[in-house]
């Protein structure tokens, strides 16, 4: 039986939840994948974290995944919100089918993701690829296919996509030097975050803690 991808993607997203335990206040995330967890949790679970500031665990999805649980988040335009969260919860388990492994962050060629304030966005965006013009970066301001216009995040912000032709190296550096960028509010590289990651693969399901 060949398994398809949302079928893989389900079959993380519940294994993850075998981890939820009753009391616990959970972090949910966004995305196909991380969508059948919130429906497996159902909201009962729901809980606010400006009344529950320590969050349990939190179950999110992510685009790509490297060799050291670091990941690339917000093609779905959210990273925000979900790393406010995510870096302050106790446990953070990613949930994945296996096409989101990549050998280093970057690596699929899909779009790093970076939320910018729209205010001269033109030149953040050109700082941006500057900043990574090793690594043959390319920047791109996200719109709607449909009529040019700006996506336009939760925060009321835009997303500058980078794409990269190599590695860009040091993941630290690279967030260090994108974040002291004025004008940009944060990127979709989560580093040292995840606690735990369970991919789906046709093989069987693998986890792997930090
Ligand atoms: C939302 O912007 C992202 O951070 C998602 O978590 C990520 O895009 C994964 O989504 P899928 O599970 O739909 O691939």
């Amino acid at each position: 039986v060949i398994l398809s991808q949302d079928e893989l993607k389900k079959i993380a997203a519940y294994k993850a939840v075998e981890y939820v335990e009753s009391g616990m206040v959970i972090g949910l995330g966004t995305g196909s994948t991380a969508k059948h967890a919130v429906d497996r949790i159902g909201e009962l679970l729901r809980q606010d974290l400006d009344t529950y500031p320590v969050v349990d665990l939190a179950i999110d999805g992510a685009d790509e995944v490297d060799p050291f649980l670091n990941l690339v988040k917000g093609r779905g335009g959210s990273l925000l919100r979900e790393k406010m969260i995510e870096s302050a919860c106790k446990k953070f388990i990613v949930i994945v089918d296996e096409s989101k492994m990549v050998k280093y962050l970057g690596g699929s060629g899909l779009a790093m993701p970076v939320e910018v304030i729209p205010f001269c966005w033109k030149f953040s965006a050109e700082r941006l690829r500057k900043l990574f013009e090793y690594a043959g970066c390319v920047a791109k301001l996200r719109t709607f296919p449909e009529n040019g216009e700006p996506f336009v995040t939760d925060n009321g912000n835009y997303i500058v996509d980078l794409y990269f032709k190599k590695d860009i190296g040091d993941l630290n550096a690279a967030s260090d030097a994108i974040l002291r960028l004025p004008g940009i509010v944060e990127h979709g590289m989560f580093l040292d975050m995840a606690t735990t990651l369970i991919v789906a693969g046709e093989l069987g399901v693998t986890i792997k803690n930090k």
